[in-house]
């Protein structure tokens, strides 16, 4: 007797949309076909008329990451049901390392961390000093199932920058034991350069906040990486790529044949550093910074063209966690952008954005979107064919989409408990209906029907360019 019938559906793979049913047994697809033919099931879901993809990868999310000394508003168990709400049944999160630590310690103790999730999880390794000891514990790592490195070229104030030598270092081991190493691309020095200069004129409101750090700063870090993993000899990641010229230096280094990879979030392709002319502005305060239109316009051309894969880089804070560190003074807080905790809200919203703004939109096919939201994540960090894909043999990860049901984005109707969202009111076509995880439903009729700590630690592959 089968666990699961889902009959009805188009099924959405990145290559192919196929009218097919789908049995699930022990947690995996058995086989695809005719539902009269499959057998038996304990349990049929009636999917005609919507498509069934697979569960969406979120490979940037930031739980319980002490940032800027907030804790964050989220832990695993409430982002990962917000996260099931948004069609998400993996997510990759990130070690909170700090200078002095075992990163494979931080690796073991964040795997303990994340046990409460709903859904299935790893993280990156985040490297933040390249030190013998360290870069030796590379191969421990990987083969623990960690095959995805995390650098950032800026935070030096923060403790977590690493030097350009360091990040050769930790090139040259990822590319040795099989590690996709990461970067959070944008130029400290520029950075710094500009908000001393600001400060000094009294240029800290939130519309000064892009000024900081303008897509220039973006670009040469992102050529910077690229050439140092080119001297290494390793393939790269850019987390967060926001701009024209950040997409345009990937893209010329991809025409070389150099294995460049990278990542855009909803709110590059969405939103504009308009957002910051508001009383509200704060709220949208993240690194690196929102763009102009030019931007999100190059952006979906990105995503269209097989350059950008779409993570959520959610890093939730209440309004209160946001403000915490803002001066005060007689009317209330006082403006100044480096005083905001940086991130937004996003795990939930990936999906419905990504259908209303692609794929109503006519920026995206339904393919296209499972290609840069699960497909082409899964294979890049080594979670394919298990996942990004439905086939016989993979995991029964899916999420049920009806194009014709309508939403709206409201911070009081999404499911992440925090007080704002930087998208409230904004209407959508197409949404979630059920997501399931290893077959069993966890999203359903609105409600989660998961439990805590069902999620599963995945062990990841080694990373290899074959995709
Ligand atoms: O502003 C952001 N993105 N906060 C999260 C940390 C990071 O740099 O990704
Ligand atoms: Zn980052
Ligand atoms: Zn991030
Ligand atoms: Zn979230």
């Amino acid at each position: 007797m089968l666990d699961l019938i889902i009959r009805g559906g188009s099924i959405v793979n990145a290559d192919a949309i196929i009218k097919t049913d789908i049995a699930v047994q022990d947690g995996r697809i058995v086989s695809l076909g005719d539902a009269a033919l499959l057998g038996r099931a304990k349990r049929v879901i009636n999917a005609a008329g919507q498509y069934v993809l697979p569960g969406l990868i979120d490979m940037h999310t930031h739980f319980e990451a002490p940032f800027m000394g907030c804790r964050g508003a989220l832990d695993f168990y409430s982002g990962s049901v917000a996260g099931a709400f948004g069609g998400v049944t993996t997510f990759i999160d990130f070690t909170n390392t700090r200078p002095g630590d075992s990163v494979l310690a931080r690796v073991k103790e964040r795997r303990e961390e994340m046990a409460k999730a709903v859904i299935d999880y790893s993280t990156h390794a985040k490297f933040v000093e390249a030190n013998p000891q360290v870069i030796a514990e590379i191969p421990a790592i990987v083969e623990y199932g960690c095959s995805s490195i995390k650098l950032f070229m800026t935070y030096r104030k923060e403790g977590v920058m690493i030097e350009d030598d360091g990040m050769l270092a930790v090139l040259e081991a990822a590319r040795k034991w099989g590690a996709l190493p990461g970067v959070h691309a944008e130029s400290n020095a520029i950075a710094e350069f500009h908000i001393e200069r600001q400060r000094a004129k009294g240029e800290l409101d939130w519309i000064d906040f892009p000024k900081a750090k303008p897509p220039l700063c973006e670009e040469e870090a992102v050529r910077r990486a690229i050439l140092l993993a080119e001297a290494a000899g390793s393939p790269l990641y850019i987390f967060h790529l926001t701009s024209r010229r950040g997409l345009e230096t990937v893209r010329q280094s991809r025409l070389r044949g150099y294995p460049v990879y990278a990542e855009t979030c909803p709110h590059y392709l969405v939103l504009t550093q308009e957002m910051y002319r508001q009383d509200e502005g704060y709220r949208y305060i993240m690194s690196p910074p929102l763009r102009d239109a030019d931007d999100c316009q190059a952006l979906w051309t990105g995503l269209g063209q097989d350059v950008l894969v779409v993570s959520s880089d959610d890093c939730t804070y209440t309004l209160a966690e946001k403000t915490m560190f803002l001066p005060q003074d007689e009317t209330g807080g006082r403006r100044d952008f480096t005083k905001v905790v940086n991130g937004v809200p996003g795990i939930e919203t990936r999906l419905p954005l990504l259908l209303e703004e692609g794929v109503q939109q006519g920026r995206l096919t339904l393919q296209q979107l499972v290609a840069v939201a699960s497909a082409n994540p899964a294979k890049l960090f080594g979670l394919y064919p298990e996942k990004g894909v439905l086939q016989p043999g993979s995991l029964a990860d899916m999420v049920l989409v009806d194009l014709a049901q309508t939403g709206t984005l409201q911070a009081d109707r999404l499911h992440q408990g925090i007080d704002y969202s930087v998208y409230e009111g904004k209407k959508i076509t197409g949404w979630p209906t059920m997501t399931i995880a290893r077959g069993k439903v966890i999203v359903e009729g609105g409600n989660f029907v998961g439990v805590r700590g069902a999620g599963q630690f995945v062990r990841r592959k080694p990373f290899a360019a074959n995709r």
